[in-house]
């Protein structure tokens, strides 16, 4: 066997998965961070592929294991709201709205687009003038930022338009040798990304749902300017958040159990592998009576609850996409709090079909 063999041999080997809480991890984790290395991590939204946001070349090596592509910018992920005058200017950095909403929402679910300092790497914002920010809430993801001592530039740690990974085992199966090092945190709490708010020049536009609903944050600092599908045809304003994504395995439909033509598209049709996503057990139920069978079930939330279903949205998509279906009929839920970001992921999955 050749050395470069031998080379690509390690290199189709898995990543290594180490626990988070241990502090011998997190220092590793770090260095590899501060050498140029991709490292996965745990955040209360979805595991991150992170970076030094500094590092053009570390940023580089993102879009190459994910296959994304560049025009599609980068969160940049701090370890406190006092860093945010280090990296937006000072005009926005000094918005008071900013400080209300980080008083408010940090560390959480939510990401600031504020124009940027001349520092951060064209590649991370794909050259557009402004940076998202955000304090993830998940003491793995603070304490990693924490010791590596540099921004940390993180896409979610899936490959570019599937499905989000909540736990590490997802990131293992998704990008595999692509990256070195995970970071094992567990399950994600709030399951579903970031809300990312434009405050950038005084306005305030929603340009993806998120975690921390939309009504939570207008009720901090008023209404929110809500472009049209969250930025369908708004690409130089949220580049990712303009089509296709989230894309299970299988083709994902949205059906309602209790909506016209239920029981038609709730049919397997012969030969079909059809799976159910439902978001309350009402639903369930009411796509057993009229359909079926169904090769593979989720059920999200027993009573509906947004944010349970929220919660455990991307780790269903990942047990049905392993059950190897042809098609996912999925539940709606009202497009209200949580349930605003679970529609958008769902709307985002058909689109692939
Ligand atoms: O919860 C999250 O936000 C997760 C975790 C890892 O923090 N990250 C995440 O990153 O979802 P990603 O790359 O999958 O999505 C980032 C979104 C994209 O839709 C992108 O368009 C938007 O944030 N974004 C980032 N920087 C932006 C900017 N300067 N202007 C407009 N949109 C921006
Ligand atoms: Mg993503």
């Amino acid at each position: 066997m050749t050395r470069a063999d031998a080379g690509s041999r390690l290199l189709d080997g898995l990543p290594r998965v180490l626990a988070g809480d241990d502090p011998a991890a997190i220092r590793e984790a770090a260095a590899l961070l501060r050498s140029g290395e991709l490292v996965a991590f745990p955040t209360e939204t979805v595991y991150g592929l992170g970076a030094d946001a500094l590092d053009p070349a570390a940023v580089a090596r993102i879009f190459a294991a994910k296959e994304r592509p560049s025009f599609d910018p980068l969160i940049v992920h701090l370890a406190a709201a006092t860093e945010v005058g280090n990296h937006a200017d000072d005009a926005d950095a000094s918005d008071p709205r900013v400080a209300r909403l980080a008083a408010r929402f940090w560390p959480g679910p939510l990401t600031l687009v504020l124009r940027r300092r001349d520092h951060i790497p064209g590649i991370v914002t794909a050259g557009l003038p402004t940076v998202g920010l955000r304090v993830p809430d998940h003491p793995v993801a603070l304490a990693l930022i924490r010791t590596a001592g540099v921004p940390v530039a993180a896409p979610s740690a899936n490959r570019f338009g599937r499905v989000s990974p909540t736990r590490a085992s997802h990131v293992v199966r998704g990008l595999g040798s692509r990256v070195r090092l995970i970071l094992d945190g567990g399950p994600c709490r709030v399951g579903v990304e970031s809300t990312v708010i434009l405050l950038a020049e005084g306005r305030a536009a929603l340009l993806r749902p998120g975690g921390v609903p939309a009504e939570a944050i207008e009720a901090v600092i008023g209404p929110l300017e809500i472009l049209p599908g969250c930025a369908a045809g708004r690409a130089a304003l949220a580049p990712g958040g303009s089509g296709a994504h989230y894309a299970p395995g299988a083709r994902l439909e949205i059906v309602d159990p209790f909506g016209p033509g239920a029981a038609r598209r709730l049919r397997a049709r012969p030969g079909e592998r059809l799976g159910l996503l439902a978001t309350s057990a009402a639903g369930a139920e009411a796509a057993r009576a009229v359909g079926g069978p169904f090769a593979a079930e989720q059920v999200l939330a027993a009573d509906g609850d947004p944010v349970t279903v929220a919660a455990g949205l991307f780790e269903a998509l990942h047990e049905l996409d392993a059950a190897g279906l042809d098609r996912i009929a999925a539940q709606p839920v009202r497009a209200v709090g949580l349930g605003r970001a679970v529609m958008d992921r769902l709307r985002r999955a058909a689109l692939h079909a």
